[in-house]
């Protein structure tokens, strides 16, 4: 009976992940978004779900975050626990080096790096008193120096950088807990865009093989990609 928590869910990967997970009657999901109240796909699922429970959750404020704890852990009750927590939520930006404003660096870097370290941070307790302890940060190919994808979307590669580390420094902390990074794929999204490779519902499918599928010895402290293949830093 796994318990997953995933950040970000009003449309994309996250919204597909809570769907295809809250179809499986032994998981029980819990759904964040920043509005639910303007996140209508998810509410329509809830309605259909009584596995699925919505609760709101802004990884960039420290007050949401500590609200969306006491939330969950009410609804969770004294013996409740996370089995998988998923880091999903992100923003896009496509700037290079020559035109990235100092505004959107720190924006990038507080989603994507300081948001995820909070949201581990006091969801950890959760996490400990769960039998699967696995957390995915869900970063971007673009964030691989190893891959050399070259200046574009830069604010957005150095912020997933730092998630990458952040999970590297993680995994060495806390040698218990599964973390890991995973690259999604080009998923046809509001991020992704039309002309993306795949569909949110395949990629989707492969991402829960994966989790599902992840040992400590094995996966955590390392960078995935969504076929499950290791990629380089
Ligand atoms: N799609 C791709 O090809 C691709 C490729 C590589 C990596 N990724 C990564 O995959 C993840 C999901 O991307 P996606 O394609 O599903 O993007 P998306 O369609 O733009 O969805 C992003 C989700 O993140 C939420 N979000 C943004 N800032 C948030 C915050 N401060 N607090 C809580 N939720 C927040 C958005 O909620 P609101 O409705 O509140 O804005 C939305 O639900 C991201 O981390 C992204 O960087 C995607």
């Amino acid at each position: 009976m796994p318990t997953w928590l995933v950040t970000g869910t009003s449309r994309g990967i996250g919204l597909e992940l809570v769907r295809q997970l809250a179809a499986k009657d032994a998981n029980t999901v819990i759904a964040t978004c920043r509005s639910p109240s303007s996140a209508a796909a998810l509410g329509e699922l809830a309605s259909a779900h009584k596995n699925l429970h919505v609760i709101p959750l802004d990884i960039t404020s420290e007050e949401s975050i500590r609200e969306a704890f006491e939330a969950v852990k009410g609804l969770l009750g004294p013996s409740g626990s996370i089995d998988y927590l998923i880091n999903n939520a992100g923003i896009g930006s496509g700037e290079t080096i020559v035109d990235a404003t100092p505004a959107e660096m720190e924006r990038q870097f507080r989603t994507h790096v300081i948001g995820p370290m909070l949201v581990f941070r006091t969801f950890l307790p959760l996490v400990e008193a769960g039998s699967r302890k696995v957390v995915v940060n869900v970063t971007s190919g673009l964030a691989s120096i190893g891959l050399d994808i070259g200046p574009k979307n830069a604010s957005y590669s150095i912020a997933k950088a730092g998630m990458n580390m952040l999970t590297y420094k993680t995994a060495r902390q806390y040698p218990h807990i599964t973390i890991f990074v995973m690259d999604p794929g080009w998923v046809k999204t509001e991020m992704g865009g039309p002309d993306a490779m795949i569909d949110a519902d395949f990629a989707v499918s492969k991402h829960i093989q994966l989790y599902e599928a992840a040992k400590l010895e094995t996966h955590a402290g390392k960078f995935w990609s969504y076929e499950g293949k290791e990629l380089p830093w």
